[in-house]
């Protein structure tokens, strides 16, 4: 089997050093060596010695190279990706990508095509970059009806919030922003991962392969972390949680939830140590209970590692005719009831400024108690002259009438904000 390169980047200049660095450890596996027969990149990356490959600087060239088995899309971007990755798959090429974006977007289409000329193709690097996920819901999880998938899966939001906990209110979003461009965690543009779109376009394609359904990016209520204020985590901690930006997703009886969004952590749950650019998912089977797998969510070589270990699928399961790209026949995919956020229920954070005068709290209560909506705890804080802060844990709650109330606290004379909301994870007694 050759394989050919599309894109010298970050990944695929870590792809072509550690083929290059474990062939042998990887010959040991499958029997041979993996043989890179061309790359296709724009310019030459300065850490990779390319003097003993064909390279082109034209990534089409690759997927119409006739001696070329398997192509490494690591271009990333969408339209280009999807063309070059049509057109490997209509030459009878497999394919190994790390582009979460193409396959939550376009996975569709692609499966379709890649299952009509009976080639593979793989995404383990598209999800939570080293963590072998994919591999783990597809094969160790084959047992199970999986009912629900929590995870941290995008680094960057979680090193943002980390940084912020860890400084106790001195550095704040934009700052630790900053310095997380700096450091090469966040892209250039961090929109995709500061705005939630990243790990939804993740989270759409965990569900779909543990779900056994259609990859619904559509259909996934997605909220970034830019509205976290170091305010809100030091009251966060005051009350016992740290704040995440979490994917959640639940496949229940014919329906199935999908959401990211930032999310109040019990501070000894698991999830609240999973640190810095760390990620980690936890998958509940029927069987199984829940299983947590954890590690580098980005990065060349955890990415790379990712993307050969695709590679070897290939190779070990070559001539056999493996056609279920998503982890389930694809006749056996159920298009499932999507259940709208609106109508998950959880305790939630509230946070209200709101004048310092007598019997407001009384009004807040009123509200609340005409939605049936109870105070677990509460904290008030005078943070400015004139001014209070009032922070409410409610009771878990239907999250439309949770909206309703909301709406009408931020409309009170006395609540000078658009009360702050952030859900509470409870997840399913996990
Ligand atoms: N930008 C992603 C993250 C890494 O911060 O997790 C690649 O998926």
């Amino acid at each position: 089997m050759k394989v050919g390169i599309c894109g010298l980047g970050t990944v695929g200049s870590g792809t072509f050093n550690l083929i290059l660095k474990n062939n042998s450890e990887i010959e040991r596996r499958i029997g041979n060596q993996i043989c890179v027969a061309q790359v296709g990149c724009r310019r030459d990356h300065p850490d990779c010695d390319l003097s003993d490959v064909h390279v082109t600087r034209d990534v089409f060239d690759v997927v119409r190279n006739p001696d070329i088995d398997i192509v490494i899309e690591v271009i990333g971007g969408i339209d280009v990706a999807r063309a070059l990755v049509l057109e490997a798959i209509s030459n009878n090429k497999h394919v190994v990508t790390a582009n979460k974006a193409l396959i939550a977007e376009h996975g569709q289409e692609i499966m379709v095509a890649a299952s009509e000329k009976g080639v593979q193709v793989k995404f383990e690097a598209a999800v939570a970059g080293g963590i072998p996920i994919v591999k783990a819901i597809r094969e160790g999880m084959a047992a199970n009806k999986v009912e629900w998938i929590i995870g941290i899966i995008n680094g960057t939001s979680n090193y943002i919030l980390s940084k912020m906990t860890e400084s106790g209110g001195s550095l704040s979003f934009v700052d630790v922003l900053k310095d997380a461009q700096e450091l090469g965690y966040a892209e250039a543009d961090p929109t995709f991962d500061v705005e939630g779109i990243d790990a939804a376009h993740k989270l759409t394609i965990l569900s779909s392969i543990a779900f056994g359904a259609p990859l619904r990016f559509d259909a996934i209520f997605t909220e970034g972390i830019t509205q976290i204020t170091s305010d809100d985590i030091d009251y966060a901690g005051e009350l016992g949680f740290v704040i995440k930006h979490l994917g959640i997703a639940r496949n229940q009886g014919d329906t199935i939830a999908m959401r990211v969004h930032p999310c109040l952590v019990a501070a000894d749950h698991m999830l609240a140590q999973v640190k810095g650019v760390m990620n980690a998912v936890v998958v509940g089977g029927d069987a199984a209970g829940p299983t947590m797998y954890y590690g580098a969510g980005a990065g060349s070589l955890p990415t790379a590692s990712a993307i050969i270990s695709d590679v070897v699928d290939i190779v070990r399961s070559s001539g056999a005719n493996i056609v279920e790209n998503l982890g389930f026949e694809k006749s056996a995919l159920i298009s499932k009831k999507v259940v709208m956020v609106g109508e998950v229920v959880s305790r939630a954070y509230l946070r209200l400024i709101v004048s310092d005068q007598p019997g407001v709290m009384a009004r807040i209560s009123t509200i609340l108690s005409q939605h049936k909506i109870s105070i677990e705890s509460l904290i008030q804080k005078n943070a400015r002259a004139g001014y209070a802060d009032v922070v409410i844990i409610t009771n878990a709650i239907l999250e439309e009438t949770l909206d309703i109330a909301v709406r009408k606290l931020s409309t009170m004379d006395d609540v000078k904000n658009d009360v702050k909301r952030i859900r509470i994870a409870d997840f399913f007694n996990v």
